[in-house]
């Protein structure tokens, strides 16, 4: 059965352009991007999406609450509209702000991901490449993982380091790191679409 996946991303969208390239190529699997939501009218991901003629949805937050399901219940809606169905379909965060409510992760247990620029556990939340620049590490990278309520904190799909060079800015590392987040990105959503993840706690075995 084919995997539904609908996107949420508030940026310039360029894991989504990555994730569409694959999905054309046929190296998602048997997956069809079905839905782009951003909570930002100018997101260049909701470009992106028109431009490959996907369903591409402005959700405004107006006055709902950070994190609520006021707001995630609409986002829900949209997705189950577009058939990305709880139980089947897969929810990918790609470079989207806002911190899921704990009734939208609940609902989709196990089905949403997120790519977050560093070697979690090490810098989550915002801004991980200038953190980790500040904090000195040699080395950094991407990390793809299953969403929980936690920021960034879900179980651990893949990971890709990057070295961390002495002259780097955060600029030149996010460039390096952002390489390989378009290629783990895709290569972690044909995981999932062909069954070969096994989560056991919080391990995460590839079959
Ligand atoms: C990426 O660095 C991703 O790891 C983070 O947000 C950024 C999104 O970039 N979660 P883009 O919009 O996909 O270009």
């Amino acid at each position: 059965m084919t995997t539904n996946i609908g996107v949420l991303a508030s940026g310039r969208g360029t894991n989504l352009r990555a994730l569409i390239q694959s999905a054309s190529e046929g190296r998602l699997g048997d997956a069809a991007i079905k839905v782009v939501i951003s909570n930002r009218q100018t997101a260049g991901a909701l470009d992106i999406a028109r431009n490959s003629n996907i369903k591409a949805v402005y959700l405004p937050v107006g006055d709902s609450q950070w994190g609520g399901w006021d707001y995630d219940s609409k986002i829900a809606e949209i997705l189950i509209e577009s058939e990305v169905r709880p139980n089947e379909g897969l929810v990918l965060l790609a470079g989207y702000t806002r911190i899921l409510s704990p009734e939208f992760v609940g609902m989709f247990r196990g089905r949403i991901m997120n790519i977050h620029p560093s070697l979690l556990p090490s810098f989550p939340g915002l801004n991980a490449q200038r953190q980790a620049l500040e904090y000195g590490v040699k080395i950094s990278g991407c990390t793809v993982h299953l969403v929980d309520e936690g920021v960034d904190t879900g179980p651990i799909v893949l990971q890709v380091s990057v070295p961390v060079l002495d002259d780097d800015t955060v600029d030149s590392l996010s460039e390096r790191i952002l390489a390989e987040e378009h290629k783990i990105y895709p290569e972690a959503v044909r995981l999932f679409v062909e069954g070969r993840l096994r989560i056991e706690g919080r391990r995460v075995r590839l079959g």
